[in-house]
């Protein structure tokens, strides 16, 4: 689904923040991008639904090569991949049901249509009872799951999440990937900056160690079991 090379990002203010990472993440995984603050795990992200543009190397998404894609052709990948952002970016001015709504009527959907599935994808992450409410009314936890509906409103095929548990207690962010996990069991290909690696005992998935631009270490974890591939000394993959 995503193969990279050698890609690199220097943003206008002259700093680069990403310094030649090579990775290829798979259709159907649950990729989690780890590593300091500063290593480019939200500017990893950004190239990927083409917010940016990388400076050089490699970077194809569903098939799409970002550096060279035509502003159209981005906007139409846009259209396969849903957003969660860790402050979640509701609009505080609408209803929940009308937050979950906007990208189906971005995208044209028909009333009827539009309605069952806003109703659904409320119903999914426990929250239908909470459609007239606006996000104010709702808990930090709630409000998360909320931006988890809206970015799966469109059945998109890849969803990215930046830290979407960064404000939320252990219990609240573990309720959080319980969704996200069970959305990469439906099928949605699943990338998720996090600092939170306790989560991963709970919740493991494909680990893509960052370190000051580039790819320092990729595990892979498969029911608690940890199977390094390459890089690192340690048997655990270090913040
Ligand atoms: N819009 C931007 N303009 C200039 N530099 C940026 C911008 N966004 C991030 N950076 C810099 O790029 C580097 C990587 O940042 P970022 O991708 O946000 O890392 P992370 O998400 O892993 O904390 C940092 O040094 C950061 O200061
Ligand atoms: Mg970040």
């Amino acid at each position: 689904m995503i193969q990279m090379n050698r890609l690199m990002l220097r943003y206008p203010t002259g700093k680069t923040a990403l310094s030649g990472m090579t990775m290829n993440i798979e259709k159907g995984r649950f990729a989690y991008l780890t590593g300091e603050s500063g290593a480019g795990k939200s500017s990893l992200l950004r190239c990927l639904y083409g917010g940016v543009r990388p400076s050089s190397g490699q970077l194809t998404v569903q098939g799409v090569d970002v550096r060279t894609a035509s502003d159209g052709q981005i906007r139409k990948l846009r259209r396969d991949i849903g957003i969660i952002f860790q402050d979640h970016r509701l609009l505080f001015s609408r209803t929940v049901f009308e937050n979950v709504a906007l990208p189906l009527r971005v995208q044209g959907w028909k009333p009827d249509r539009l309605v069952a599935r806003a109703e659904k994808v409320l119903e999914f992450v426990g929250l239908k009872d909470r459609l007239w409410s606006f996000p104010e009314a709702l808990s930090g936890g709630e409000q998360q799951r909320v931006a988890i509906a809206r970015a799966m409103s469109t059945k998109p095929p890849l969803i990215l999440a930046d830290e979407p548990t960064g404000n939320l207690d252990v219990d609240t962010a573990r309720n959080v990937m319980d969704y996200l996990m069970e959305l990469n069991h439906q099928g949605s290909t699943v990338i998720m900056a996090t600092h939170d690696l306790h989560l991963l005992d709970t919740h493991p998935g494909d680990i893509f160690r960052l370190h000051a631009g580039a790819l320092a270490e990729e595990l892979h974890l498969v029911s608690g079991n940890r199977r390094r591939l390459s890089g690192g000394a340690n048997d655990v993959p270090e913040i």
